[in-house]
């Protein structure tokens, strides 16, 4: 079974003192601290740049998980890396040249991963699982661009095709993970679970992550 991990992002932390949301996150069990990148281009919305990733990783022990929601995500691998990045994510829909830029995280040191929007067929990313660019494919369960929204059950059928077609792959899910969505996702086939408003809004965050984790286990490919 690929590890189950949850990653608590900060987009749903206090803006105004981040390295301690990131404590928080540690301190409740997180496996990986999620972090949201939004150029208000690819997104309508704008968040972090790669100082908050330092920020965090000064914080935190565990790693960086870091979401590019950014129109040219090649411009800036670099400069995410060099911040303290372990995994960097990008969609497929970006303007970029897919393969040269997951190259280019790898090059560095960094593991690659791709990402796509609810709307994009799951075949879009079939040349990065062939072709094994990537480590991760995080699979979107709301439109990105702002936190608390609904789970999209549609993703879990990519989901399910994604694990059939390479179980050596970290699947992440993100977007309206909680104490209920984790359950259908997990049986899809993820084994990575992001979570926003749903873990900063607990008074006992590591209650939640445990709880999160336990369900995830017990339901982990059940429905595939
Ligand atoms: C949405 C982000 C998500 C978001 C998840 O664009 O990619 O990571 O923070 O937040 P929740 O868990 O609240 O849906
Ligand atoms: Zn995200």
């Amino acid at each position: 079974m690929p590890d189950i991990q949850i990653m608590p992002s900060i987009l749903a932390a206090d803006f105004g003192c981040l390295a301690e949301g990131c404590q928080r996150a540690e301190a409740a069990g997180a496996d990986q601290i999620h972090v949201d990148v939004m150029d208000g281009v690819f997104v309508p919305n704008i968040s972090f740049g790669p100082e908050a990733v330092k920020a965090s990783v000064a914080a935190v022990s565990i790693p960086q998980n870091v979401h590019l929601m950014i129109t040219k995500p090649q411009n800036y691998i670099r400069d995410f890396a060099d911040a303290g990045s372990d995994t960097i994510q990008i969609h497929v829909e970006s303007q970029c040249d897919v393969q040269e830029t997951l190259a280019a995280i790898r090059a560095l040191g960094k593991r690659p991963a791709i990402t796509l929007n609810p709307e994009t067929p799951v075949e879009s990313i079939f040349p990065c699982l062939e072709n094994r660019w990537v480590d991760e494919v995080l699979v979107m369960s709301v439109h990105p661009g702002f936190g608390g929204q609904k789970y999209m059950a549609s993703a879990e059928a990519k989901i399910a095709t994604i694990r059939r077609m390479a179980d050596w792959v970290d699947i992440a899910i993100d977007g309206g993970i909680d104490n209920e969505t984790v359950a259908p996702a997990a049986g899809a086939g993820a084994n990575l679970f992001v979570a926003g408003s749903y873990l900063f809004k607990q008074d006992d965050m590591k209650a939640a992550v445990a709880g999160l984790r336990e369900v995830a286990r017990k339901n982990f490919c059940k429905a595939l």
